[in-house]
């Protein structure tokens, strides 16, 4: 028997050869990147199982990027096995879903073999089998054991028990969404036995459901269309990976180029086109764009430095040109042939959704299979052809937008250099009926111009149209990027281009305008957001941003108030706010209603800035229901960013809040903070929107109901608060109807420990502070600021407060009894709490309390006696006069009197209380950094004096 040792170690090596550089396209020896010189960490989280979307990729793109930037905690890629902090559940199986076709979850894939097999990470892992779904599609057909799968594609390891108890082994699938097999979870074919024979689709089910190898790791990767293939039981953790976050984007380029001035300027190039930026959320797309911008930037050259994508990717694909007419002298077909069929290949392929082709589907283009190094030669890093491990080729473009541009060169090209007509080329080979070609039209203009079926060309622009339609016609958005390559390739730079590669004959003159019309046509005739923001993106590449650049002068000069936007004006608006360069953070509804719209037509016009941004205000706007119905789509949305959200001031009153309601309660709703100030709730909105948060608990912290009229309804949003299931920390109201009910509210909403408490303006009166006080002193009782201005507090109240400080000391840091009416007695009486050296309130504002000069003894007394915690005393608007200054001076000379903000302000000092104060800080200087006298009758003398003194330079308030 072989040493399990040595088999292993050469198992090991044998995958870290293989997995070390990243392939980034070139397939020549000579250039190779390693992986982990270039790497940058991907940014992968947790997402939620049902979280699945069905659109292309690319129009996810621009929320994705933006999500990166503001969501949870990323994951480590060699940690996706590893349970998270609080969850213990073994973890056998993981999804990981990742836009952006080819390219970032195979990195992740690549990386997490590499660390292991440098012996970095996972190292419980004996043994790692990577089996990508394009590999294993050539076996689709054959019979065996699991055993024999792996010894065909791992002979080294024919010498060991791979399956002994002695290993923990993991098996890679990468790329469900190119798997060719049908796999069958359904099926009741039971298979528990590794040298069982079995079909290769059922040997898969069998391992994925844990039949087969119940102890081995699984980890799938999958874009997200194909992401629920596998059941969600299958599976105990589903991931996410989002390529580049605006920082991962800079190093980057940092990392890749050893330039460092260079590196700059590529990322201040990129920075300087908002939609270049946004791309280089793909990180094939930054290799891509630092390979054209070091070229271009390096070089002297006076050529234009590409602004836009469909320059980047067609300078892109004459570097590749240029360096294989350098590398291969013989070549049977000639550039513009190769271009050609590789083009037709890309549309054809597209057409279907494939992103992995096989022998065969090269054929089918003229594509000699037996020359495909030759082909490989001609684009080396573009088309790339991967050696099966078994056998076969699987050949891919390096990423789907390079596909996207070639699909878009070949309708371009076979327009001017044949005279065809792609889309109808593509029809006429599906057999479709001229009654469907009506129906794959949008345009009821654009039906009656066509509809004769016709393979003869039409112009240019008509060309265009069709393009334009046909994307619009697609319900994922499949042709979305390919429109925009197919438009931008008509500017004549891009033209310019074409003809020096030979690629292009002849010029094609053409009326921009025409195309410019139409799309704008369709933009007035408002198609979903989505449509009309990559229209918007289309007109970018044809050099057309006259809609824009009015909307940014509107928005610059604050003038988008007060003007009458048509309808393309108002999608153009839309699109701008979607790509402007600041953060959407923030966004504030009041900064786009005027006069001409209501506020309600601007919300719905703005809804999809109001999905993308983290934080909405839409605070006392009048907003009515068919507003609130609208948010609660936003909410319900898969792809909302939006986390806090402030509706105060608009009347919702409990049937706005049902409305609202239906999104919140949705579970992809992930608001964190939701304020309804002044709402009109009662307590029957108070239970919809408890019941709203039993459905969907996990997310919402922070609730504000101040000024509504909740009596009973308070209970039961507090009782969830109690339950550490959800996650609701701070509830705010206030202005209660205090009734024995309004009480018993109270007193439940302590006990429920919140660690914020406002009270503002109610009026507890004496029976309220006691049964507040009571909850108070229980130890159990975490509160830590307490508000409770004017709330009708008097003296007799501070007793229980006092008592309340005094058994439960240590957690109220804050305490605002601002415009109460304690007087001297109450506070002496709160003083009493505040001695125990045990009280660590830090903050107590007395502002307006009718304190004199006797209230003032009893603080310098508390002062003295627990000296070390109290750093901020207010007593602005109270009559202390010069005694009530000169006593409590007294209390602050203290040396552990720590203090270091009083404000004094409005309390009747002169010079004389004035000295007093300056001499307590003679002898304790070290701590007080602020001090308010504002409002006093000080003498002109001691004011420059004070001013002069370098001790007071900080905050010294005259
Ligand atoms: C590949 O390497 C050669 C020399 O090693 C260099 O001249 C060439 O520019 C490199 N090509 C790319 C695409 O980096
Ligand atoms: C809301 O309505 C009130 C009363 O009609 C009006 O005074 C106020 O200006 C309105 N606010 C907005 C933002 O439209
Ligand atoms: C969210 O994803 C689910 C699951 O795929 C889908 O059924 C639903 O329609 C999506 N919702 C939206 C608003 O996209
Ligand atoms: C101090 O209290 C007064 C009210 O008495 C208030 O107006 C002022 O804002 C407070 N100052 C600070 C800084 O909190």
């Amino acid at each position: 028997p072989a040493d399990s040792h040595e088999v292993l170690n050469t198992f090991r090596s044998n995958l870290k050869k293989k997995f070390e550089c990243l392939y980034e396209g070139t397939s020549t020896q000579e250039n190779l990147t390693f992986l982990n010189e270039i790497y940058t960490e991907l940014y992968i989280t947790e997402s939620e199982s049902g979280e699945i979307s069905n659109e292309h990729e690319v129009r996810q793109i621009e929320t994705q990027s933006r999500r990166a930037a503001t969501e949870d905690t990323p994951i480590k890629c060699s940690d996706i096995f590893g349970a998270l902090p609080g969850q213990d559940k073994p973890i056998r199986t993981v999804l990981t879903k990742g836009v952006a076709g080819i390219g970032n979850k195979t990195v992740s894939v690549k990386k997490f073999i590499l660390d292991w097999a440098e012996g970095k990470e996972n190292q419980d892992v004996q043994l790692i089998f990577p089996l990508p779904f394009r590999e294993i599609n050539l076996m689709k057909d054959k019979t065996l054991s699991l055993s024999d799968l792996l010894q065909v594609f791992f002979p080294e390891t024919k010498e060991i028990d791979i399956f002994s108890d002695e290993y923990e082994v993991m098996f890679i699938f990468d790329g469900l969404d190119e798997c060719r097999l049908s796999l069958d979870f359904q099926s009741d074919v039971r298979l528990c036995d590794v040298s069982e024979s079995a079909s290769v689709d059922v040997l898969l089910t069998n391992l994925i459901v844990g039949n087969l190898l119940p102890s081995a790791l699984i980890w799938i990767t999958s874009r997200p269309a194909a992401a629920d293939l596998v059941p969600s039981e299958c599976v105990h953790r589903v991931t996410e990976v989002r390529g580049f976050n605006d920082p991962q984007k800079e190093e980057y380029f940092r990392k890749r180029s050893s330039d460092q001035s260079l590196a700059d300027r590529i990322i201040s190039h990129l920075k300087s086109s908002r939609s270049l930026f946004i791309m280089c959320h793909i990180p094939v797309f930054c290799w891509i764009s630092a390979a054209v911008l070091e070229m271009m930037l390096s070089r002297a050259e006076s050529g234009e430095i590409p602004k836009t994508l469909t320059q980047m990717y067609t300078h892109f694909l004459t570097a590749q040109i240029n360096i294989k007419d350098t590398k291969y002298n013989e070549k049977k077909d000639t550039d513009e042939e190769m271009v050609f069929k590789m083009g037709k290949l890309a549309y054809e392929q597209l057409e279907k959704g494939n992103l992995i082709f096989y022998e065969e589907d090269l054929r089918e283009c003229g594509i000699d299979v037996t020359e495909a190094s030759v082909y490989s030669g001609l684009c080396t890093q573009i088309f790339r052809e991967e050696l099966g491990l078994y056998q076969g080729k699987v050949f891919c473009f390096v990423h789907l937008t390079v596909q996207e541009h070639l699909a878009a060169l070949y309708v371009h090209l076979s327009c001017i250099n044949q005279n065809i007509n792609a889309f109808d080329l593509i029809l006429a080979k599906k057999n479709l009926q001229v009654s469907d070609l009506y129906k794959r039209t949008v345009d009821d203009e654009y039906n009656s111009k066509f509809s004769k079926y016709s393979m003869s060309i039409y112009s240019f622009s008509e060309l265009h149209q069709r393009a334009v339609n046909e994307a619009l016609h697609s319900k994922n958005g499949h042709l979305d990027l390919f429109l925009r390559f197919l438009l931008g390739l008509s500017v004549e730079s891009n033209q310019a281009l074409l003809r020096d590669l030979k690629i292009q004959k002849e010029t094609c003159f053409y009326n921009k305008e025409e195309t410019v019309k139409y799309i704008n046509t369709i933009i007035r005739k408002s198609p979903s957001p989505e449509k009309s923001i990559n229209l918007f993106h289309c007109l970018n590449e044809l050099g057309d941003h006259s809609l824009m650049e009015e909307i940014q002068h509107y928005l610059k000069s604050g003038k988008v108030k007060e003007i009458e936007l048509s309808l393309s004006q108002r999608s153009a608006l839309v699109f701008v706010l979607l790509t402007s360069e600041q953060e959407m953070d923030m966004f504030c509804l009041s900064k786009y209603t005027g006069s001409h719209m209501t506020p309600d037509e601007v919300l719905q016009t703005l809804l999809p800035v109001i999905k993308a941004s983290r934080s909405a205000q839409l605070d006392d706007r009048n907003l009515t229901e068919i507003s609130f119905t609208h948010l609660a789509s936003v909410l319900s949305s898969n792809c909302s960013c939006l986390r806090d959200l402030d509706l105060s001031g608009n009347y919702l009153g409990n049937y706005g809040v049902e409305l609202f309601c239906a999104g919140l309660k949705n579970p992809h709703c992930k608001l964190e903070k939701l304020e309804l100030m002044c709402c009109g709730v009662t307590d029957k909105g108070c239970a919809v929107l408890a019941s709203a948060l039993r459905s969907n608990p996990l997310h919402l912290r922070e609730l504000n109901l101040e000024w509504n009229k909740l009596q009973k309804g308070i209970k039961l949003l507090t009782d969830l608060q109690k339950n550490p299931y959800y996650k609701l920390e701070t509830l705010r109201f206030n202005d209660m109807y205090v009734t024995a009910e309004g009480c018993a509210a109270l007193a439940s909403a302590l006990r429920s420990n919140p660690s914020h408490l406002n009270l503002c303006e109610c009026n507890l009166g004496e029976s309220g502070m006691k049964l507040l006080s009571t909850v108070l002193e229980n130890p159990h009782c975490k509160v830590k600021t307490l508000e409770l201005r004017n709330c009708g507090i008097t003296a007799e109240s501070c007793t229980a407060l006092a008592s309340a400080l005094r058994s439960n000391p240590s957690h109220l840091r804050e305490l605002d009894l601002t415009w109460n009416h304690l007087g001297d007695t109450g506070v002496t009486l709160l003083c009493a709490g505040l001695e125990n050296p045990h009280c660590k309130l830090q903050i107590l504002k007395l502002g307006h309390c009718a304190i004199a000069a006797e209230g003032c003894a009893a603080l310098a007394s508390a002062l003295r006696s627990n000296p070390e915690h109290l750093r901020e005393l207010n007593l602005t608007w109270n009559h202390l006069g010069d005694t009530g200054v000169t006593l409590l001076s007294a209390g602050l000379e203290n040396p552990h009197c720590k203090l270091d903000i009083l404000r004094l302000s409005y309390c009747g000092v002169t010079d004389e209380g004035c000295a007093a104060l300056a001499s307590a800080l003679r002898s304790n200087p070290e701590h007080l950094r602020e001090l308010d006298l504002s409002g006093n009758k000080l003498g002109v003398h001691l004011i420059s004096h004070l001013k002069n003194d370098p001790r007071y330079k900080i905050g010294l308030q005259l």
